[in-house]
């Protein structure tokens, strides 16, 4: 069997790094992938977006299946157009990504059927959403959300008035992430842990994955500014299984139905981002997708072949899967380049990748270039240093210890992942 995975993260390597378990598996593609990947696929330089390269290579190369990993493939219609040519794919069709790529139409999906999460409006003008911001009574911190794809950026927390006007004029007026704020919806604050859960889905069953907490600001404490993601621990603490039994009940079937009686029912990894609030757990966001570095830290922790279970997905025989994962924790820390998420420098040697790895780590790769024998650095987040344990005291210092290993030029990572 002949697999393209679509897309160049920790997310993809560690994807790619569980398939190769599959022994039906004869080759792997990655497009476009990065240095790591490149000792485990072949890589392709296809942008990720480019659907018309991409069709035409999986067919002109025998692709029996592809695995589309993130959200912009997705939300443009990868998964559309390789299925109308015959190509077997995980992922869900445009119509179901809308559940990432448009937060109106998720707010919506979960407004109409009863799904907990924030109270909030829409606008689609900015005088509307001035003159409602400023009414009588609205309290502060106000959540002002892009309607579209915003490279994770697209939230903006505003504590009092004018930070919020200026929220709207950024988003809408400015166009500061292009036609994604077109539309936005604002929304009510809430408190409260944080829990991502990944599920498997075919649209008729869902299975839900191991729970895990990402850090997603850059620094200890939870301080500086948001990034794609700094390290994750998984299990989550926080998620009980009292917890697991109300989510299941109240927010991951009742999505699950919805999509499917709105008429785009959602085939592949449904992520949750929830929030455990003094009122019960509420959905902060859908995402279309396996996350990154979440993925890193959960599918270490998986047991079933992770091939089986796309297939099942993608053939609607989710129901007779039994999947099962190990007791164990796991805990992935990001190194990332000094100075990201603002401006970075690339280009830096990697040292101690395999003293890391001897350390019992697995280090995927995220941003990172293969030449001469040796890697070199080239985007914000660089490796994903991930490690298992029977507790989670000894993954994360297995993580730590394996990370220390590892040099490069201005390298940052955060000391405190799973202390919270
Ligand atoms: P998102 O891009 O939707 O994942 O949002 C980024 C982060 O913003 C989330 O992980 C939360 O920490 C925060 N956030 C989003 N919505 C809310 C909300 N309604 N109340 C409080 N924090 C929020
Ligand atoms: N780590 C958050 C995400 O993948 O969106």
């Amino acid at each position: 069997m002949r697999v393209l995975v679509i897309g160049g993260g920790g997310r993809e390597h560690a994807i790619i790094k569980s398939l190769k378990k599959n022994n039906r598996i004869t080759k792997i593609f990655a497009a476009s992938g990065n240095g790591g990947i490149s000792l485990d696929a072949e890589c392709v330089p296809i942008k990720a977006v480019d659907i018309e390269a991409m069709t035409e290579f999986a067919v002109k190369n025998a692709v029996d299946y592809v695995v589309v990993a993130p959200d912009d493939p997705l939300a443009i219609g990868m998964v559309d157009v390789l299925e109308e040519k015959g190509i077997r794919c995980f992922g869900p069709k445009k119509a179901a990504a809308r559940i990432e790529s448009s937060k109106v139409f998720a707010k919506n999906l979960m407004r109409k059927y009863g799904i907990p999460t924030a109270a909030y409006k829409t606008f689609n003008d900015p005088k509307e959403a001035e003159s409602y911001v400023k009414t009588d009574g609205i309290s502060f911190p106000l959540v002002i959300k892009a309607d579209g794809l915003a490279f994770g950026k697209g939230v903006i927390i505003a504590e009092n008035i004018e930070e919020t006007l200026s929220a709207i004029t950024e988003i809408m007026t400015e166009k500061k992430f292009g036609e994604s704020g077109n539309n936005i919806v604002i929304e009510e604050f809430l408190q409260g842990p944080e829990v991502s859960v990944l599920s498997f889905t075919d649209g008729k069953t869902l299975v839900p994955m191991v729970s895990s907490m990402d850090h997603k600001r850059i620094y200890d404490g939870n301080k500086g500014p948001n990034t794609g993601g700094m390290g994750v621990i998984a299990p989550n603490p926080h998620y009980t299984k009292e917890i697991a039994a109300i989510c299941e009940k109240t927010i991951f079937l009742p999505t699950l139905n919805a999509m499917r009686e709105e008429g785009w029912p959602f085939k592949g990894c449904l992520y949750f981002g929830l929030m455990l609030t003094k009122k019960g757990p509420v959905v902060i966001e859908y995402n279309c997708r396996f996350g990154d570095p979440e993925t890193q830290a959960v599918l270490r922790l998986l047991e079933t072949d992770l091939l089986e279970i796309m297939e099942a997905v993608t053939d609607e025989k989710l129901d007779s899967m039994n999947i099962r994962w190990k007791e164990d924790h796991a805990a992935c820390v990001v190194l990332a380049s000094g100075g990201y998420p603002a401006s970075y420098k690339t280009g830096f040697k990697i040292d101690g990748i395999k003293e890391a790895e001897k350390k019992g780590a697995v280090v995927y790769h995220a941003g990172t270039q293969y030449r001469d024998s040796s890697f070199f650095t080239t985007g914000g987040r660089v490796l994903g240093v991930t490690a298992t344990a029977p507790e989670l005291g000894d993954a994360l210092e297995k993580a730590y210890n394996a990370a220390e290993a590892i040099s490069f030029e201005s390298v940052h990572y955060r000391k405190d992942i799973g202390k919270y």
